[in-house]
């Protein structure tokens, strides 16, 4: 424990939270009963902020922190966290980008097979003895597919990658082009699901990209569409996506992500044809702790004097070369 004070949102994985508590003043948040008194007799120690399970620090939340220096977010995605609102007060906000990368593409791999394959499924039908009646219905297929990436980042091109191994053609599209890669750029998100057959959502979401799967960009996907959300479930519109489920507008759906974590809309649940996980791209012990320790080195290397390590574009301050 040091003399600088941090407050933790939210809870981080055990090896992280006892690296904080050996660096720092650690003034957990979910140990605070009324977080209004506890902000008005304290508000003026708190240095840093450490936030976990995308839980949202605010203008207000910022702005109540006079001395506030920096907030370090859980995750690479950071659309929980107002960055803008943070540079304005020249607060630095960092992320976890990178260690958490080939986690993500892994699974967003899994998620897509066990769509097209009916994995989950055939899983459930062996358990339920219905092989002993029938063989399992034959499914779709990865074979002769065009793969949509929307959001060729780190993660889609991570996905990119390893998709190039399974023979299917890859096409993306950001609001800019990338010069780095071997894959041709749609320069619409609907001209680029007329073209595919399987979408991949890969941005990170924010006002920038909510919503923008809609309707008609399902619908442009087509009756033997497959789409993949391991992005942000705002980017897509849930009940757009419902209805075109239960009408065939697309063949079906591998959500990681949704609109109202932990909520999951019934209509999905009771789809046989999505596949539904709880937000685990990243969620393995080893990355976990990558993430964690990250967000602990992002804050040591601040209060040591050295800068953050890996800001978001908005911070004020600029990456460390
Ligand atoms: P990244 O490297 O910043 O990549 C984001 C990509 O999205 C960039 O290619 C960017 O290109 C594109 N993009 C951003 N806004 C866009 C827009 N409005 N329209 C079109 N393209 C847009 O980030 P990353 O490390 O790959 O992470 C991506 C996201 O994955 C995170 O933000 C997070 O939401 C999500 N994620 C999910 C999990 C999970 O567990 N499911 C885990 C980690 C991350 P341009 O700037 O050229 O548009
Ligand atoms: C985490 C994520 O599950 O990094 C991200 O953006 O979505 C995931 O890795 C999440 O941030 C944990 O709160």
């Amino acid at each position: 424990m040091t003399d600088i004070d941090i407050v933790l949102v939210g809870r981080l994985v055990p090896s992280a939270e006892a690296a904080l508590d050996r660096a720092f003043t650690v003034h957990r948040l979910r140990d605070i009963a009324n977080r209004e008194e506890w902000l008005a007799e304290h508000a003026p120690i708190v240095r840093g902020v450490a936030v976990a399970n995308g839980l949202p620090v605010d203008a207000a939340f910022v702005g109540a922190l006079p001395n506030l220096e920096i907030v370090a977010g859980f995750g690479v995605g950071y659309d929980n966290i107002d960055a803008r609102a943070a540079a304005r007060r020249r607060v630095v906000v960092t992320n976890t980008p990178d260690v958490l990368t080939d986690e993500v593409a892994d699974l967003a791999v899994g998620l897509l097979l066990a769509t097209i394959r009916q994995i989950p499924q055939a899983d459930r039908y062996l358990r339920a003895g219905k092989w002993l009646e029938k063989p399992f219905p034959f499914t779709a297929t990865l074979r002769g597919r065009t793969v949509g990436i929307f959001g060729l980042g780190r993660i889609g091109l991570a996905i990119a990658e390893r998709l190039a191994a399974f023979g299917v053609t890859i096409l993306y599209h950001n609001r800019q082009p990338r010069t780095d890669v071997p894959f041709r750029y749609v320069d619409s998100l609907k001209g680029l699901a007329g073209e595919a057959d399987v979408l991949i959502v890969a941005t990170p979401g924010g006002e920038g990209t909510r919503h923008a799967v809609d309707a008609e960009v399902l619908a442009a996907l087509g009756s033997d569409g497959v789409l993949v959300n391991i992005g942000r479930g705002s980017v897509v519109d849930e009940v757009a996506l419902i209805a075109a489920l239960e009408q065939g507008a697309i063949l079906s759906a591998g959500l990681d992500v949704f609109a109202d974590e932990p909520r999951v809309p019934q209509a999905l649940i009771d789809l046989d044809r999505a596949v539904l996980l709880p937000h685990v791209g990243s969620a393995s012990v080893h990355t976990r702790d990558a993430m964690g320790q990250l967000v602990v080195d992002n804050l040591q290397s601040w209060f040591a004097g050295k800068g953050p390590l890996t800001p978001v574009p908005e911070t004020p301050v600029p990456p460390k070369s």
